[in-house]
């Protein structure tokens, strides 16, 4: 068919295609691999959202796109609870199949195209750039609004705590990204998928009251719920903020069928409704983190940023495939930082993600050089 393979091509390489042959060597450990390249959950389910989820099997009917309301007024209630965020509407909380799929889609969703600016962090979550580029749109790379000169774009992504380098951004940071896109008319996108996972630095929402003063024009907050209650599987996520911006969405996606699965929607009613489970899942993230970052730093890595977030940002001063052929020969598998921008090349990205028995083979394995 002449059409096949159009779209894929105006896409950069797949990045995790890339590294299968390093894959392939650091699997031929006699101990087996230790997989650190990818951020996915390794630890259960709460039984608390299985069976949230279990409870609606039997329910036959199309559901809502908007999601339930019980679903939308636990967000409301979880983003309070857990991040001090005030005056959300629940009529502008709107579930998505996880937040992948809002960021690659969300530049075409708002109608964004060839004469449209998209700006993402200079090392970044590579899927921004995608929805840019499904959309037609530019793209530039900035960390901060002084590099973007006169330019008006028309969204700009913020990523904090960041993958892959987990910085965070502070208040005055955000306030000022707020302040110039009010300016010059764009949207904020703040993807806030690892709001609940800071370390060493509190981390802030673009909707906190200390960043918007209290005022959510503009702003949209992406919130997944993958990471911080294991629900990668699920695809359960929800974006939220500006209420006539969250309303197109709603209605454009409405027409598209993009409709969270009721099931999903109740178990992420319990997961959001629940505060436990995640503190479990995050203080199980903070022991991992403190020992592999000490055997990284005893092993002569330099970890740059890695406040928050589920990731140590990581480099011996050399390029980083180099780093990762190095970690290989040890069995271990991480990313690359050139998987997030021309500016990442001399560094890895080393996940928390594994359970506490890698962890542990990956820190033996490190310390016998
Ligand atoms: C920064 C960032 N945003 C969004 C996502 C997507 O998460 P999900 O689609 O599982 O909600 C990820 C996943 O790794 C991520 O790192």
């Amino acid at each position: 068919m002449s059409t096949r393979g159009r779209v894929s091509s105006l896409l950069p390489d797949f990045p995790w295609d890339t590294i299968a042959s390093v894959k392939k060597r650091a699997a031929e450990h006699p101990d087996g691999i230790v997989d650190l390249s990818v951020g996915t959950p390794v630890d259960p389910v709460d039984p608390l959202i299985q069976r949230a989820l279990a409870s609606v099997a039997e329910v036959p009917g199309y559901p809502a796109t908007h999601g339930t309301p019980e679903l939308r007024a636990a967000a409301v209630d979880a983003l309070k609870r857990r991040f001090g965020i005030t005056g959300v509407e629940s009529d502008a909380v709107l579930p998505v199949i996880g937040t992948k799929e809002l960021i690659a889609g969300l530049p075409r969703l708002l109608g964004l195209g060839a004469e449209d600016l998209v700006v993402i962090p200079e090392i970044a979550y590579p899927t921004y750039e995608v929805g840019a580029l499904l959309a037609g749109a530019r793209i530039a790379r900035a960390d901060g609004t002084a590099q973007l000169g006169p330019q008006r774009p028309t969204l700009i992504y913020l990523n904090s705590p960041s993958n892959p380098t987990g910085r965070v951004l502070g208040v005055e940071h955000l306030r000022k990204v707020v302040a110039f896109a009010r300016e010059r008319g764009a949207i904020v996108a703040s993807d806030e998928c690892y709001l609940g996972l800071a370390w060493d630095e509190r981390a802030v929402s673009i909707l906190d009251p200390q960043v918007c003063d209290g005022d959510h024009t503009g702003l949209l907050a992406i919130h997944s719920l993958s990471k911080t209650s294991n629900m990668a599987g699920y695809r359960a996520g929800f974006v939220t903020g500006d209420p006539a911006l969250v309303r197109e969405l709603l209605e454009v996606r409405k027409h598209a069928g993009l409709i969270m699965p009721f099931p999903v929607q109740a178990a992420m009613t319990a997961a959001l409704g629940d505060d436990a489970h995640e503190a479990t899942q995050r203080e199980r993230y903070r022991a991992r983190r403190e020992i592999l970052r000490k055997a990284l730093l005893a092993a002569g890595f330099r970890i740059d940023h890695s406040q928050a977030g589920l990731y140590l940002w990581s480099t011996r001063g050399e390029p980083g495939r180099t780093t990762l052929e190095w970690l290989a020969d040890r069995g271990i598998l991480a990313a690359p930082g050139d998987f997030y921008g021309p500016a990442a090349g001399d560094h890895v990205r080393i996940a928390l993600t594994a359970t506490d028995e890698r962890i542990a083979a990956a820190v033996r394995r490190l310390a016998e050089g």
